[in-house]
């Protein structure tokens, strides 16, 4: 990293960082602890490979179940916990012309109207389809940060006010809008999971093994 410090103040200002020299899940996991605590997927695996796989060959309920080899809605990962994973690391390699897709929930508001955030501070959610759904808000708030949550696969709107903010956005989540990330292999990217949506670009033409590994860090 250039500079822990102003890669932390960019981090806190944008939400999102690019880390360039991290070619390993390794180094990644090193790149973690320079910002927090890695904590396991919710599979028990510290680094997760994650490859494009087919909706017939995917567990029930994943992303891929749901959505094939195409394009995944931004979203941010685990609102099926109490309190979403702080950051996520990723770290693409392989057939790299497939792009992921950042946007911060700023940008997502601004898109649709200053309005929808009045509304998305009064929703009510039911998050978790699949395991133990509980009731939450959309809105984070924790000692140190504020921030959000949104999936259109794991949140049900439960209000008038989470319906009205769902219908808004959840349109533009499947647009294809934001910052398209180009991997190398030798770089990672660290979200603030509570201020960035992300999601997965589309299928390329005859498409090889493409791996993202993925590191929580609370
Ligand atoms: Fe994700």
């Amino acid at each position: 990293m250039k500079g822990l410090a102003s890669d932390l103040a960019e981090l806190a200002a944008r939400g999102w960082i690019r880390v360039q020299g991290i070619c390993s899940s390794a180094d990644l996991i090193e790149l973690g602890r320079t910002i927090g605590c890695p904590v396991p997927s919710p599979n028990g695996e510290m680094v997760k490979e994650i490859r494009v796989i087919s909706r017939a060959s995917a567990l029930p309920g994943s992303q891929s179940a749901l959505h094939g080899t195409g394009r995944f809605p931004l979203h941010t990962d685990t609102v099926f916990w109490p309190v979403p994973v702080r950051y996520v690391l990723l770290r693409g390699s392989g057939d790299t012309r497939r792009t992921t897709t950042v946007l911060t929930f700023d940008e997502l508001f601004a898109v649709c109207g200053r309005p929808i955030v009045t509304l998305a501070e009064k929703s009510v959610w039911l998050a978790g389809k699949n395991a133990k759904p509980f009731y939450c808000a959309m809105r984070l708030h924790h000692p140190e940060a504020t921030g959000w949550r949104y999936d259109i696969d794991n949140m049900c709107p439960e209000n008038a006010a989470a319906r009205e903010v769902d219908l808004a956005l959840r349109q533009v989540v499947q647009s294809g809008i934001g910052n398209e990330i180009h991997w190398s292999g030798d770089s990672a990217v660290i979200l603030s999971n509570w201020n960035v949506l992300h999601g997965r670009g589309p299928e390329p033409p005859s498409e090889g093994p493409r791996t993202i590994e993925r590191l929580y860090v609370r």
